[in-house]
């Protein structure tokens, strides 16, 4: 196939990405869009296939059977919850494979005598590759290790750490420039994404608990950095196009992240937050003898007497898997004459659009969920909020300016401002962050203890005997 052919079809994969991103950013669009962006790189696959250089088609079919099938036994496998470390083990297998890809490029025109080939493009983006590639494969690894509980979760501050770090982004800078200046040998490359590699792990291990999302973000912008740099060793347009947006649609959502949560993007990576994490003593300051528990019967009677409900979904709803449950009950209040709406906050769950996901899941009218900005002026007109499986992103805690409480600063749906707040969870027990809840002791505050979707299914059946 003529040159001209194939970056004719690379350019319609490159409108089916962007049209496809487009789509992505409305849950009514959504599906069309993830529709619109796979067809895009079904079609660069297939011309990428049909172009003379590739290797044979007998290692490209290997790669795809083993790559297909770990790929989506994990993806069958991983349960909703675990989602965010499926994203963050995804995106540094693309940060690595980048690496390695062109790594092989490298050694290729090395071997065959190509040097000619590897010219200041070639050398510059390599070196950009080994460095950012390297960094998203590690820091993705410890991202996914923290989020599975395999890597101790609260940050790990080791002494001296800032003063590694540029030492080491100093010696990867240098390698880079050897590359740059000494094409003839690949030994600067190798060594570049060793050095690197440690430096994703210094970067990601001292962060902890609440600010792990905007760190997934962020390493999913680099690894689709790596991908643009990999395009311009190859010099393939399309490769370049998807990785510019791969990385400009991670910034983007990085950035908005860091407004949900009220924090800069250098105090995130370089402040250790999130390091001081409450005491046993501490929560029992804020609880002894405060907590008022209620059985489900109680509150169903608060809910029937109420004209205005809000349920406030988090990260327990998601593991109880208690979607259809709480839909349930929002369906019974609303036939009885409640105005019954979701509050979303930007970072409930474990990964940015966890509640809508799981609410569109169970056919949740989209226009009953309110953004928290939408939703935060009307809590003093609600009678009951019903917090379900939500910790951290009602924690009154976040109001305080205290650089120790790792929410500081962060905004949260503002329950407690309703007349009555509900809280459904197993235990008093702290959410991600790792911190007492002052919600939880309030006077107007009353807990139901259990599990998510057991308590809404009590809840449902105790409303229909009153
Ligand atoms: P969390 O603060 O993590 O609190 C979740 C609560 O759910 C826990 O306190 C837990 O209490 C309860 N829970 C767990 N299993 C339950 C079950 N089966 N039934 C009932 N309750 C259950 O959740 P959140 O309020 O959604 O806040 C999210 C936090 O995660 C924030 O700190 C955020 O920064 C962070 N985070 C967010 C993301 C994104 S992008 N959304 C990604 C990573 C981290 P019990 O154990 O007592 O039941």
């Amino acid at each position: 196939m003529s040159a001209q052919f194939i970056n004719l079809f690379y350019l319609a994969a490159a409108v089916l990405f962007i049209l496809g991103l487009k789509g992505l950013s409305h849950p009514r669009t959504a599906v069309r869009g993830n529709l619109l962006g796979s067809s895009g790189m079904l079609l660069a696959i297939v011309v990428t296939l049909l172009d003379r250089r590739i290797v044979s088609f007998e290692v490209i079919v290997a790669g795809l059977v083993v790559g297909a099938f770990i790929g989506a036994t994990m993806a069958y496998r991983a349960r909703m919850t675990s989602m965010p470390q499926v994203v963050a083990i995804f995106n540094g297998f693309g940060g690595g494979a980048s690496a390695l890809a062109v790594g092989a490029a490298l050694q290729e025109a090395l071997k065959g005598g190509f040097v000619e080939e590897i010219d200041f493009q070639f050398t510059l983006s390599a070196a950009a590759v080994a460095l950012i590639g390297a960094v998203s494969f590690t820091g993705s690894g410890i991202a996914f290790g923290k989020l599975q509980r395999l890597v101790k979760e609260r940050p790990i501050l080791l002494p001296g750490r800032h003063v590694i770090n540029v030492a080491l982004l100093v010696i990867c800078l240098g390698l880079s420039a050897w590359l740059v200046a000494e094409p003839t040998s690949s030994l600067s490359f190798w060594v570049l994404c060793g050095v690197a590699a440690l430096l994703g792990i210094m970067l990601v291990i001292p962060i902890g608990g609440a600010d792990m999302p905007v760190v997934i973000s962020l390493l999913n912008a680099y690894s689709g950095i790596a991908a643009a740099g990999h395009g311009w060793v190859l010099n393939n347009s399309v490769l370049i196009i998807a990785g510019s947006l791969v990385g400009a649609a991670g910034f983007i959502l990085t950035a908005l992240m860091c407004r949900a949560m009220n924090r800069s993007l250098p105090n995130i990576i370089f402040a250790g937050v999130g390091a001081v994490v409450a005491t046993e003593a501490e929560s029992e300051d804020i609880y002894a003898g405060r907590v008022k528990a209620a059985s489900p019967e109680e509150v169903a009677m608060l809910l029937d007497s109420a004209r205005r409900v809000v349920i406030a979904p988090g990260y327990g709803m998601a593991v109880a898997q208690a979607q259809y449950a709480v839909q349930d009950l929002a369906n019974l209040l609303e036939s009885r004459g409640v105005e019954v709406e979701f509050a979303i906050h930007p970072v409930a769950g474990r990964m940015p659009g966890h509640m809508n996901v799981l609410l569109a899941e169970a056919n949740v009218p989209y226009e009953k969920l309110k953004e928290m900005d939408v939703i935060n002026p009307t809590f003093r007109q609600t009678d009951v909020v019903l917090v379900i499986g939500a910790n951290d992103v009602v924690n009154p805690l976040a109001r305080k300016t205290d650089p120790s409480i790792p929410i500081a600063g962060m905004p949260i749906l503002n329950v407690d401002e309703a007349r009555s707040v509900v809280i459904i969870k197993r235990s008093l027990g702290p959410g991600f962050a790792g911190i007492p809840n002052p919600l939880f002791a309030a006077d107007k505050s009353l807990m139901l203890f259990g599990d998510a979707k057991e308590m809404a299914m009590q809840l449902v059946a105790a409303l229909k005997q009153t």
